[in-house]
């Protein structure tokens, strides 16, 4: 793993059987999301993604914080043709596209970039002491990776305007009540439960869990009769694969199946 990724200044990997481990690593500038940062990020991602031998993946951050946003120093004095000339978010936009679930693991600040780089995750995982939002009308702009989208998506219209209008932080607990995480663990529990959610996933058979998050993410895309053909093709596709053949014959001599991950 680390011939393979031996040039990263931002981004440290690692892996426990199966699962595949991402750490942003910036702790003097709490994580801030620079050009750098997100492009070593992403190319880690693709890369873990095409590993046939990982099947879950754990996105965190370091014990102050997950991130605490798009590098504001880096961008303060561009204009708006810098902006969309260089266009860095199209590199951010990439992270959806990955085929493995990803489990963001929060620890402190998630804010702006932060919070919105979670949301791109499947399933969140945070400290009691995590602290999300979307702070970026505080410096005279909007979220601009995703923010307005994923959040409303996840939490309703109400919660999203109050939160992006207001740029107020919130909590672990209020971000599980509205329903954007998962689970609120100790903050010193919180690499743990994440490792632990991903090698159960890691242990399911790899096609079938890659179609499900494809489908689950379809439904935030398509009209409810759209999503159900799409749904109902994969189901079919997914008898494509040794691992149906495996799972049904083994529900049927009543033992363990045994993944090929194939
Ligand atoms: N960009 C650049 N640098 C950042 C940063 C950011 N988003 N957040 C923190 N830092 C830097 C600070 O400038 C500081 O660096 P120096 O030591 O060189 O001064 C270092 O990290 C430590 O930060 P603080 O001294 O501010 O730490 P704190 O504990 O007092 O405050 C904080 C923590 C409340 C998170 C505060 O740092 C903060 O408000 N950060 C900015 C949060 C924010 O507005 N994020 C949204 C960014 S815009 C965005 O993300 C757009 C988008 O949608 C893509």
């Amino acid at each position: 793993m680390t011939d393979v990724f031996g040039n990263l200044q931002y981004v440290r990997v690692d892996r426990e059987q199966r699962v595949g481990l991402v750490q942003l690593h910036r702790p003097e500038a709490l994580n801030a999301l620079n050009g750098d940062l997100m492009q070593e990020l992403v190319l880690v991602l693709e890369t873990l993604d095409k590993d046939p031998t990982l099947g879950c993946l754990v996105l965190s951050g370091g014990e102050k914080a997950f991130a605490a946003g798009a590098d504001i120093k880096q961008m303060a004095q561009a204009s708006a043709v810098e902006m969309l000339r260089q266009d860095d978010l199209a590199v951010w936009d990439r992270i959806r596209l990955i085929k493995k679930p990803i489990i963001a693991a929060v620890n402190g600040y998630a804010l702006g970039g932060g919070c919105e780089v979670a949301m791109m995750c499947d399933l969140i995982i945070a400290g009691e002491n995590a602290k999300f939002g979307q702070p970026e009308i505080n410096i005279g702009v909007i979220p601009g990776a995703g923010g307005t989208q994923r959040l409303t998506r996840a939490v309703g219209k109400a919660k999203a305007m109050e939160l992006i209008l207001t740029g107020r932080p919130f909590k672990a607990a209020e971000a599980l009540e509205m329903g954007l995480i998962n689970k609120v663990v100790a903050d010193d529990q919180v690499l743990t439960e994440a490792k632990a959610m991903a090698h159960t996933i890691a242990e399911k058979p790899a096609i079938a869990v890659q179609l499900a998050k494809k489908t689950i993410l379809k439904a935030f895309e398509t009209t409810l009769e759209e999503g159900l053909d799409y749904e109902r093709k994969l189901f079919y596709l997914s008898f494509a694969t040794e691992d149906q053949k495996e799972g049904m014959q083994a529900f049927q001599e009543k033992r363990q199946p045994t993944w090929k991950h194939t």
